[in-house]
């Protein structure tokens, strides 16, 4: 066994990490949480700065007072810092908030081709749904295919790309999978994207908390031009996320939203928008959501986002090399190794439903996972090797017989203490599965 990594040195920057839960027999045990993926725990920085702006909190871009300028500053300020964290162009980009990153994309879906009817939107069989529905109906959407190890097709992109001739407004990718951590190579997808005279939305909801992210140069072929991210799922929960691009993009047309803090002038007859980002971030914004963003950015720069992604490649591959100990466990994505992957962890038992071992985890020892297809079906659905006839007959199975996978997915706090801690459990269940399935059971 490898102790090297015994102790994350992060642990005691996160908030509840010790946190006791109760499991079935009345004990409690200190709650594992291997779902980071979904969301993350705060940042103790993130309380402290939450609470240290608490009496300086006003309203923002409409009140003359003292506090209303001290809090305009704090949220204005903190743009620059997320185009810096990013290594965006402050002359080119900016920087628009939003509730996470699927209102992100949800708004950018609004931005794009004026209603030409013609642009194709290029996602991939690996996306999010987030990534996926809010293209739906408004464009043509098309989608890159995976290779044979289930990452995605440079060769399909590029042919995609050649076969629309021009038409193609966006390609849009996830930096990291949020099945199987893949990273995808964005500033090749750029390279390509602009090649052929389209742009690149990166969903970087599951690289900015574990990878450095580099926009690049607005004149590099490899520069990102749109990214979105999530505030909750890099340790600061409270409500904010990010959509970078030009801000040319958004200065003609109409927002998505309109109200209050939109406008420059208003008549019965005609309105004349702000200018980005205020026209696209309606009603009172969420400055306590961007103080909680801007602390947990502080902290991950302190950090260093090379020493976490190092730290989390480490433990999802000494977790990997124990589960494959494991007789009866079934891994996804062992193809690929850690150096191309954020700390994302699939796998099955295969005597038991994923939805069982799940609340057998959580039942027996504290410990919490997501299970199922991870918002993510059409990936799940061809890791598995499932059919279009068997998707077609789900309505007729119930949602806890349906097929999916178990996922661990690391934050910088989790340690191999918690793995082994893990291991331990999930042997004990494929020991004495047929009892454990019995006890879980539906009454
Ligand atoms: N996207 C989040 C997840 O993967 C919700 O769990």
């Amino acid at each position: 066994m490898n102790y090297e990594y015994q102790k994350s040195p992060y642990r005691n920057l996160v908030v509840g990490v010790d946190t006791e839960v109760p499991i079935l027999g009345g004990r409690s045990v200190p709650y594992v949480n291997f779902d980071n993926a979904a969301t993350t725990p705060p940042f103790i920085s993130v309380l402290s700065d939450i609470n240290k702006f608490s009496p300086w909190y006003s309203s923002i871009h409409r009140g003359d007072g003292y506090k209303s300028q001290v809090s305009s500053n704090v949220y204005e300020n903190s743009r620059k810092l997320v185009l810096d964290f990013v290594n965006a162009d402050p002359n080119n980009d900016t920087v628009i908030y939003v509730k996470n990153t699927t209102e992100g994309i949800n708004k950018l879906s609004f931005r794009l081709c004026n209603g030409e009817g013609k642009c194709v939107i290029l996602s991939t069989d690996m996306e999010h749904h987030s990534n996926d529905l809010p293209w739906r109906g408004k464009y043509k959407v098309d989608y890159i295919k995976l290779d044979k190890y289930g990452g995605l097709s440079l060769e399909d992109l590029e042919q995609k790309l050649i076969h629309y001739n021009g038409l193609v407004k966006l390609v849009t990718v996830s930096g990291a999978s949020n099945v199987t951590g893949f990273i995808n190579p964005i500033h090749e997808v750029a390279t390509l994207a602009h090649k052929y005279n389209s742009k690149l939305l990166v969903d970087g909801a599951q690289l900015a908390p574990h990878v450095p992210i580099d926009m690049k140069p607005v004149n590099s072929i490899e520069h990102i031009d749109y990214l979105v991210f999530s505030g909750h799922k890099m340790y600061a929960p409270f409500g904010v996320g990010v959509l970078i691009g030009p801000k040319d993009n958004f200065r003609y047309g109409e927002p998505d939203y309109k109200g209050g803090g939109t406008v420059d002038t208003v008549t019965h007859d005609y309105v004349y928008w702000s200018d980005p980002p205020e026209k696209e971030e309606a009603g009172t914004p969420n400055v306590m959501g961007v103080v909680a963003l801007a602390a947990a950015i502080r902290t991950l720069k302190s950090l260093g986002m090379h020493n976490i992604d190092m730290y989390e490649k480490k433990l999802a591959q000494y977790a990997t090399n124990r589960l494959m100990s494991i007789k009866d466990i079934e891994l996804y994505g062992t193809n690929r190794s850690f150096r191309n992957r954020v700390g994302i962890v699939p796998f099955n038992i295969k005597k038991l439903h994923h939805n069982t071992v799940a609340k057998i985890l959580s039942g027996e020892a504290g410990i919490g996972v997501r299970t199922g297809c991870f918002c993510a079906q059409p990936y799940v659905q061809k890791l598995l090797n499932i059919t279009d006839e068997q998707v077609a007959n789900y309505s007729q199975l119930p949602k806890d017989k349906r097929p999916g996978m178990i996922r661990l997915s690391f934050g910088l706090y989790n340690d191999t203490n918690e793995i082994d801690y893990l291991i331990s459990a999930l042997e004990y269940i494929v020991k004495d599965y047929k009892r454990l399935e019995r006890k879980y059971a539906k009454p």
